[in-house]
């Protein structure tokens, strides 16, 4: 008993250690004057880790993900939260946040930009940074200003030299995946020319899907984000002039027109979509199985294998028709978000998990990043979803650190 309790102890130590990169939240008080405020009319927050050594001049910028709020009793619901409030956030993380996966400054798990300048924006729009409607909703003092968030985070960026980067990648996860695919080009424009300028979007590749079941439950979702936030004439021309408007917060219609290098990292069988994009009214039958495979019955399988073959035409023809490369890893681990957790970026791989061409994440982003090759891998011969967790998380952690090292 008394070496189970040693051990568990020291296993959170090890933890504490290669999770000990906490950064300090800064609240943006001068961006509320250009009214770029969270829906409660807080001002933004971010979290910058400087970067050192010849990673000076890099710079990595991470958008916050967490869905969106659809009315307006969602948005009000989320001033409550840390995706509405930076009060909230700043409170929730006591001031500080864990950088992890592609932006820890640990060299043995982020070996590509442990030392690069690294930013976290935090989510509080509920629109995929996508907002800007000047008037404050008087019956429930709601502000919808997430575009005016992502420039008044970009200008403070510049302010801290960012416009000097030799290097630089704005990526994000989820919401903020979105976020990344349709703010991409123009995080390019406060660049040099000469500065390498690319994006990555995480689990960000939320179907359509017009003919597999729950399209309209997915047209619902993104056209009640639009209409909320009054996104419909900020959306790219280049979606709302070839398809309904409504349509334009799907990446299938918005990859092709992104000119700077993207990469796209996702599952075939993303948790999140399958849980939550598939049937409008979730039974409790779907919710256990989506939250525990073993669960699922053979009529449910079939529905998460119709969606990937869904996910993967899909994405498969957007990239060919794409004016410039994608770079993309397509794995079918059940899961939603990757990059900023080690255990998804890089240890998984330690264990054979999620890799492709014998790559892990990381080292996938790193080699397209750095030009040293192109990486389009999709895993096409799993058909079914694959449960990636690990439970002895300290084990896979020591397995990882010393793969990595070795
Ligand atoms: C940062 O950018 C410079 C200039 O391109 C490059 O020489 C250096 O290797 C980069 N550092 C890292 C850690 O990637
Ligand atoms: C909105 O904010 C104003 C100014 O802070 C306040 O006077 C008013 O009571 C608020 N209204 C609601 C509905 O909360
Ligand atoms: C994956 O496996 C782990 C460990 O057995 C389990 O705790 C978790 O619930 C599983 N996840 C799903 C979605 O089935
Ligand atoms: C896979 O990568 C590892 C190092 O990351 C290397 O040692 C091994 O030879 C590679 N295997 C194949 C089949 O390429």
């Amino acid at each position: 008993m008394a070496r189970l309790l040693l051990a568990l102890i020291f296993s959170l130590i090890a933890i504490g250690i290669v999770r000990a990169h906490r950064v300090p939240i800064t609240i943006l008080e001068t961006a509320v004057a250009k009214g770029a405020v969270c829906l409660d009319g807080s001002p933004p927050a971010y979290a910058h880790s400087p970067g050192y050594g010849d990673g000076i001049d890099n710079w990595s910028v991470y958008i916050q993900g967490g869905a969106w709020c659809q009315n307006v009793d969602e948005c009000l619901a989320r001033t409550r939260t840390i995706y509405g409030s930076s009060t909230v956030t700043f409170k929730g993380f006591a001031g500080k946040k864990n950088f992890d996966g592609l932006y820890e400054d640990n060299s043995a798990v982020n070996p590509d930009f442990y030392n690069w300048n690294t930013v976290h924006i935090f989510y509080c729009d509920g629109s995929s940074f996508m907002s800007d409607v000047d008037k404050v909703d008087p019956a429930v003092n709601l502000t919808y200003r997430g575009a005016r968030i992502y420039n008044a985070v970009m200008d403070e960026l510049l302010r801290l030299g960012m416009g000097n980067a030799k290097n630089a990648l704005l990526s994000g996860g989820s919401a903020g995946g979105l976020a990344t695919i349709l703010h991409c080009d123009k995080f390019k424009t406060l660049f040099a020319d000469t500065t390498r300028v690319k994006c990555l979007s995480d689990s960000g590749f939320f179907i359509h899907g017009e003919h597999f079941v729950g399209a309209d439950w997915r047209e619902n979702i993104f056209s009640n984000v639009i209409s909320t936030h009054g996104l419909t004439n900020l959306l790219p021309a280049s979606c709302t002039s070839k398809v309904n408007p409504n349509l334009c917060l799907f990446p299938e219609y918005l990859v092709q027109d992104v000119k700077t290098p993207l990469f796209l990292i996702e599952s075939s069988f993303d948790q999140y979509q399958i849980a939550n994009h598939v049937f409008r009214d979730v039974t409790p039958r779907w919710h256990d199985c989506t939250s525990d495979l073993t669960l699922c019955n053979s009529n449910e399988i079939t529905t998460m294998k119709d969606f990937r073959n869904t996910f993967l035409s899909t994405f498969t023809n957007t990239v060919a028709d794409s004016s410039s490369r994608i770079g993309y890893f397509v794995h079918t681990c059940y899961i939603h978000g990757h990059i900023f957790d080690k255990a998804f970026s890089t240890c998984s791989a330690s264990v054979g998990h999620n890799v492709l061409d014998n790559k892990s994440i990381a080292q996938a982003v790193g080699d397209w990043y750095f030009d040293r090759s192109e990486f389009e891998h999709m895993d096409i011969f799993n058909d079914l979803p694959r449960n990636c967790s690990f439970t002895d998380w300290p084990t896979l952690l020591e397995m990882c650190m010393a793969h990595e090292k070795s």
